[in-house]
């Protein structure tokens, strides 16, 4: 097992490069199956669940070259079953990718039922009910999830809920059906226009990505393609708030600023002070903060994924800060942690009252879960002495480098290895 140990107190200063969006990446790996061809990934983050979705190809029969530490050259030409590994696939969310891309290229996907954060309740009706108007049928058995076709067909589709996954599963699987497919009621996040474009580079024609509806029209073929990946606006938003919140200043380059539009706004409500540039921001800390209140929405409202981490910062307001999660229903595990760091927080269901805090403490705390491991990364680096942070599997899941990252800005954190019998001495 492995843990950060982090000694804070010191505001994090220079320029950190974000890395590839991990929610685009994702997806973008299991939509090369459609090309059944050669693609050249870039700016792929090399984070574990990219590394899972690179070995799950392997297996299947894909061939995977890494060109660089951030580009892949992917051949599923040589695709030889529509199974995803089950020991693979159930470890994270992201495997149900393979869903769509795999029934619109064979008529048939086996994927393990997803694993991921566990934020509460996480269904997939709407992905089941996406690929039942294009003409599949599914079922489940033994945490298999099997969807097969003889012919997909271009459908009209009302999505019940705004659904990241599901939007982009209906798109993968609607690029090669025959007709026209309509979504609506979609996701308009940056990575679901991103999967668009990716998917028109290799001869697919969806338009409306980023808009409430999207028009697919059914290609026959489709082929290899070379790709970038857009910035991770949730990695961004992560260092923007580390600057605030240790009173910094840090420049964040390879950054799509407009992605950036609702945290910047909200970082100038608290009083941080935020530049923009054309593929830079650059957040300067001060030395208090005023209140204020978040509701988390999908795209373009506030993403639930920074709400952790702009959490951290509402600690260290002055005044009365409420923060309302609207997606997921278990968002506010990380609270108990940063109370045990003196911070003073309230929650009751989906709401959580931030009473500003002076400053916050060092403790021993656990991630749990990708986005509030960053947000206790955050806190420690804002807490003067030691903190040691443990179950950092989770991050390492999202963030490419961090320990490096913020190593190079100047803040205290190593990553350390835990013999097991030193960690069962400390639950005792
Ligand atoms: C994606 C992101 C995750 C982020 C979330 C919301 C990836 C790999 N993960 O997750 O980091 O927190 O978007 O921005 O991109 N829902 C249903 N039925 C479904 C699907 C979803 O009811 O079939 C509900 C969910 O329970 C949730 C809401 O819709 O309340 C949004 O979920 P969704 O956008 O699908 O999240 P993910 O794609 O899983």
């Amino acid at each position: 097992m492995e843990k950060y140990i982090i000694t804070g107190g010191k505001p994090l200063k220079g320029e950190v490069i974000i890395s590839g969006a991990k929610n685009a990446a994702v997806a973008l790996l299991p939509a090369t199956v459609l090309a059944g061809d050669v693609c050249v990934l870039e700016n792929v983050p090399d984070i574990s669940d990219i590394r899972k979705e690179i070995e799950i190809l392997r297996q299947m029969g894909a061939k995977v070259t890494r060109l660089s530490p951030s580009s892949l050259e992917i051949d599923t030409s040589t695709l030889n079953t529509t199974e995803v590994p089950l020991e693979l696939g159930i470890k994270f969310r992201a495997s149900y990718y393979f869903l769509g891309s795999l029934l619109s290229r064979f008529g048939d996907a086996n994927v393990p039922m997803p694993g991921g954060c566990d934020l509460g309740a996480r269904p997939i009706d709407q992905h089941l009910k996406a690929f039942t108007a294009l003409g599949a049928a599914y079922e489940l058995d033994y945490a298999m999830i099997n969807v097969k076709t003889d012919n997909l067909q271009g459908a009209h589709i009302f999505f019940d809920t705004v659904s990241v996954g599901a939007t982009i599963n209906a798109m993968l699987a609607a690029v090669k059906a025959k007709g026209t497919t309509i979504l609506e009621n979609v996701a308009k996040e940056p990575h679901i226009v991103d999967v668009a474009n990716f998917l028109n580079t290799m001869g697919a024609d969806v338009r409306g990505a980023g808009t409430d509806v999207i028009k697919i029209r059914g290609v026959e073929r489709m082929h290899g393609a070379t790709y970038t990946v857009i910035p991770d606006q949730i990695e961004a938003g992560t260092f923007m708030v580390a600057a605030a919140a240790t009173r910094g200043d840090i420049l964040v380059k390879n950054v799509t600023p407009e992605h950036l539009e609702i945290i910047t706004s909200k970082l100038r409500a608290t009083g941080a002070v935020v530049e923009e540039f054309d593929e830079a921001v650059r957040v300067i800390g001060v030395s208090e903060y005023q209140n204020t209140n978040i509701k988390t929405r999908p795209h373009p409202g506030f993403p639930t994924d920074l709400q952790p981490v702009m959490g951290v910062l509402l600690c260290l307001a002055k005044g009365t800060s409420i923060v309302t999660e609207s997606i997921w229903d278990s968002r506010f595990r990380y609270c108990d942690e940063l109370n045990k760091m003196g911070a003073n927080i309230q929650v009751e269901s989906r709401v959580a009252v931030f009473e500003g805090v002076e400053k916050l403490q060092p403790a021993p705390v656990k991630a749990t879960d990708l986005r509030a491991g960053a947000a206790l990364v955050i806190a420690a680096l804002c807490a003067e002495g030691q903190s040691e942070i443990t179950e950092i599997q989770h991050v390492e899941r999202g963030y490419v480098d961090i320990v490096k990252k913020i190593r190079a800005l100047g803040g205290d954190i190593r990553k350390v290895v835990v013999p097991e019998g030193e960690v069962l001495k400390k639950a005792h």
